[in-house]
C-alpha cells in the first residue's frame, strides 16, 4: 500500500454542480497527473454544509461528482476516491487544528468575506472555522502538492502556516504541501461578468457552464457571452482592458492547447462573431465525452458504491495513521 511516488490530494465541495471552471482550473490538472502520483482525491461533504443545502441534491451531487471524477478520467484503480464524511479522522483532526488556527488569521480570508457577504443571515462557526477542518483534509495525507485553482491558494497558504506552526511546537508531524496550481485556467471568469470568477452556486443566468450541460445549452451560453466595449472587435488577450475577450481565450486555450499568440492569428480579422462559438464548441467537445461518461456511470450505482467504499477504506488506513501521531504529540491517552 506504502509507495515511494510524490502524493497530490485535493478536494471539491458538492455544493452545487460541476463548473467548467472546476474542470479547467482542478480536475483536468488531476487526470493528466495520474499515473505519476500517488494520488487522493475527495467530494467536500463536510464543507459543502458551511452554506444551506437541499438533502436531496446534496446527495445527488456528490455520487454525480464521483462519476465525473471517474468520467474526466480519474481510474479508481490508480486514484483513491472518497467522499470526506466517510473518513472521520477529518472532523477530528480539523477540531485540533483548530486550536492551532488564529483567530486573525480566519478573519482574513478571502472565502470567509465573500461567504458571509452572500449568506448575511447564516455566517455560522463552520464558515468561519472551514479553513482548519481544510488543513485537516489536507495534512492527514502528508501529500507533496495540493492540485486547486488561484481562489484556493489563500487556504493551502493558511494549511502550510497551521502545518509550520504545530511542526515547530511538536517536531516533524506534518509535510509541507505545495498549491499547485495551472498555468492557463486557474481562474476562469463568469461569462456575463468577467470581473467575477465562473462560480457553482450561482444560477445559469450568471454566466456559468456546467460540465453536465447539453451542447445547445453550452452554445447559447457562449453566444451570449460579454465581450468587450471596446471598438476593436478584434481578438487579443489583454486581461486588463479586455476582460471579457481574455477570459473566452483563456477557456479556447486550456481546451484545445493553443497558445494566446496562435489564438490571435487563428481569429484575426473575424471579429467576436467567429470566435464566440468557436469557443463554445471546443468546450462542447471537451466536455461531451465526460459527459457522456458520467451519465453512464450514474445508472450504476452498484459499481459507484463499491468505488467510494473501497477509497473510504484507503484513506482511512492512512488519515488514522496521521491522527494517532497528532493524538500522541499533543497529549491525548492512547484507546
Ligand atoms: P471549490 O469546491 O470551490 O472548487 C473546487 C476546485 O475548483 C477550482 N475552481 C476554479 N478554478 C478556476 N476557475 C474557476 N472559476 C474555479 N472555480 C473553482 C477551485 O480552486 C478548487 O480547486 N475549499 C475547496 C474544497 C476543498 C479542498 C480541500 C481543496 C476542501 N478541502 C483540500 C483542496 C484540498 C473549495 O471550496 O473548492
Amino acid at each position: 500500500m506504502e509507495t515511494t511516488k510524490k502524493r497530490m490530494l485535493s478536494g471539491i465541495k458538492p455544493s452545487g454542480d460541476l463548473t467548467l471552471g472546476s474542470y479547467l482550473g482542478a480536475i483536468k490538472n488531476w487526470a493528466v497527473r495520474a499515473d505519476l502520483f500517488d494520488c487522493y482525491y475527495f467530494m467536500a461533504d463536510l464543507h459543502a454544509i458551511t452554506v444551506r443545502q437541499n438533502p436531496a441534491d446534496l446527495r445527488r451531487r456528490t455520487l454525480e461528482q464521483l462519476a465525473q471524477y471517474i468520467a474526466c478520467g480519474l481510474d479508481p484503480e490508480k486514484n483513491t476516491l472518497f467522499i470526506q464524511s466517510h473518513v472521520p479522522q477529518h472532523v477530528e483532526l480539523g477540531w485540533v487544528l483548530n486550536c492551532y488556527a488564529m483567530f486573525g488569521e480566519l478573519s482574513r480570508m478571502t472565502q470567509f468575506k465573500d461567504k458571509s457577504a452572500k449568506n448575511a443571515d447564516n455566517i455560522n462557526g463552520g464558515l468561519f472555522t472551514y479553513p482548519a477542518l481544510m488543513a485537516a483534509d489536507i495534512l492527514l495525507y502528508q501529500p507533496d502538492y495540493v492540485p486547486v485553482g488561484e481562489d484556493q491558494k489563500q487556504h493551502v497558504e493558511l494549511t502550510r502556516d497551521i502545518a509550520r506552526r504545530f511542526n515547530g511546537i511538536y517536531g516533524d508531524v506534518f509535510k509541507i504541501p505545495e498549491p499547485f496550481i495551472p498555468e492557463t485556467g486557474a481562474r476562469i471568469m463568469s461569462l456575463t461578468n468577467p470581473a467575477a470568477k465562473m462560480s457553482k452556486s450561482e444560477n445559469e443566468d450568471t454566466g456559468r457552464i456546467l460540465v453536465m450541460d447539453a451542447p445547445e445549452t453550452i452554445m447559447r451560453q457562449f453566444k451570449r457571452a460579454i465581450t468587450d466595449s471596446d471598438t476593436e472587435n478584434c481578438v487579443r488577450y489583454d486581461k486588463e482592458n479586455k476582460p471579457g475577450v481574455s477570459n473566452l481565450m483563456t477557456i479556447y486555450s486550456a481546451c484545445t492547447g493553443k497558445s494566446y499568440a496562435e489564438i490571435e492569428s487563428e481569429f484575426a480579422g473575424c471579429g467576436y462573431g467567429k470566435f464566440k462559438p468557436a469557443v463554445g464548441e471546443a468546450v462542447v467537445e471537451t466536455l461531451r465525452p465526460i459527459r457522456e461518461e458520467a451519465a453512464r456511470l450514474m445508472k450504476d450505482k452498484a459499481y459507484l458504491e463499491s468505488v467510494y467504499r473501497d477509497g473510504a477504506q484507503k484513506a482511512g488506513y492512512f488519515a488514522e495513521k496521521t491522527l494517532r501521531k497528532v493524538y500522541k504529540k499533543v497529549g491525548f491517552v492512547a484507546k
